[in-house]
């Protein structure tokens, strides 16, 4: 069963559009976090994804809330979402199944145990494959199955053909789009075959917001720290990433390290302390010096003075 719910009221999107959420609860539907913000482009993608049944990819540079904003999206259509990780532990028959030992009557008997991938087609689930841009080459294609138009998934060894449920749902992430680790930063992501990435209806992307909506999501994340500070940790990030950008820095400083820090500062009571445990001992030792200077001009004082007790 399903119900429409207005998109200006649950996601605070200017808009008239409405969208079917699910009525029955379920243990799957993720735990709404009522601190999300929720960005307009990709939200309208991800609600095409679920009203429309439209294959959406969200593509992005690391902790900018792609896989989060995926499950909270989810959270407020109640709609139970399943993440999986294609890293390169997940094996073929981690998706597709294998034969197991049970016991039935008092007796050992094998039986195929379904993995994740025809579970999660039988049933309202949206399944999404985070990293996506780091799966195996054999899980790829079996992910490609099921990316087709009827995304169907045949399970030969079964002789089983299994049609999605119609409100089974697909989704991804990914850093990159495809074209392997160009940037240095992702180890590990491939190059991606473009039968594959043909086969997404929608790709959104999800990158560095301006510094106000970020801001705006370290304070509503964690509303004990100042917003002035804030302002200035959302500064300090802009510089690691415009230094990453000319070649400065061979790392930058994500979202999700800026609420790390922010969290950090809460527990040390030192914005600086917190900052050198949160980012600076990532770097590498050569870049030190330019991180540190960043956090000179952003808080007009030295890493290593003492404390500015803040909170
Ligand atoms: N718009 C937002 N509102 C509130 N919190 C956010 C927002 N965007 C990101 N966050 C927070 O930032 C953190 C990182 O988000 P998430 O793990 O979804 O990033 P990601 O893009 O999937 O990263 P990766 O590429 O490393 O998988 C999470 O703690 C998330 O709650
Ligand atoms: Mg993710």
């Amino acid at each position: 069963m399903t119900h429409l719910v207005s998109v200006r009221d649950v996601f605070g999107i200017d808009t008239d559009l409405a969208v079917p959420a699910l009525t029955e609860p379920d243990e799957h539907v993720p735990e709404v976090d009522p601190a999300y913000r929720f960005d307009r482009a990709v939200t309208l993608a991800l609600l095409a994804g679920f009203a429309r049944n439209r294959r959406v990819l969200v593509q992005g540079l690391h902790g900018t809330g792609k896989s989060t904003h995926i499950e909270q999206v989810a959270a407020r259509l109640n709609w139970p979402c399943v993440r999986v990780n294609l890293d390169g532990q997940l094996s073929r028959m981690d998706l597709i199944g294998r034969d197991g030992v049970v016991v039935r009557d008092g007796q050992q008997v094998t039986e195929f145990q379904e993995g994740i991938l025809p579970w999660a087609l039988q049933r309202p689930v949206a399944l999404v494959l985070d990293e996506y841009d780091a799966g195996r080459p054999d899980v790829m294609f079996v992910i490609q199955r099921v990316l087709e138009q009827d995304g169907k998934l045949t399970l030969l060894d079964q002789n089983r053909v299994i049609a999605p449920h119609p409100q089974f749902r697909l989704f991804a992430t990914a850093n990159t789009v495809g074209l392997g680790n160009l940037n240095g930063l992702y180890h590990g992501a491939q190059k991606l075959n473009h039968a594959q990435i043909d086969r997404w209806n929608i790709v959104a992307s999800l990158d560095h917001l301006p510094p106000q909506a970020e801001a705006g999501i370290v304070a509503a994340r964690v509303p004990d720290v100042d917003a002035d500070l804030i302002e200035s940790m959302v500064a300090v990030a802009n510089l690691t990433r415009a230094g990453f950008r000319v070649g400065d820095l061979s790392t930058l400083m994500s979202p999700r390290t800026v609420i790390t820090w922010a969290e950090n500062v809460t527990i040390f009571g030192d914005v600086g302390l917190a900052f050198q445990l949160s980012f600076l001992n990532k770097c590498d030792d050569a870049e030190r010096p330019i991180v540190a200077e960043y956090f000179q001009r952003c808080f007009d004082r030295e890493l290593d003075e003492p404390p500015v007790r803040v909170a």
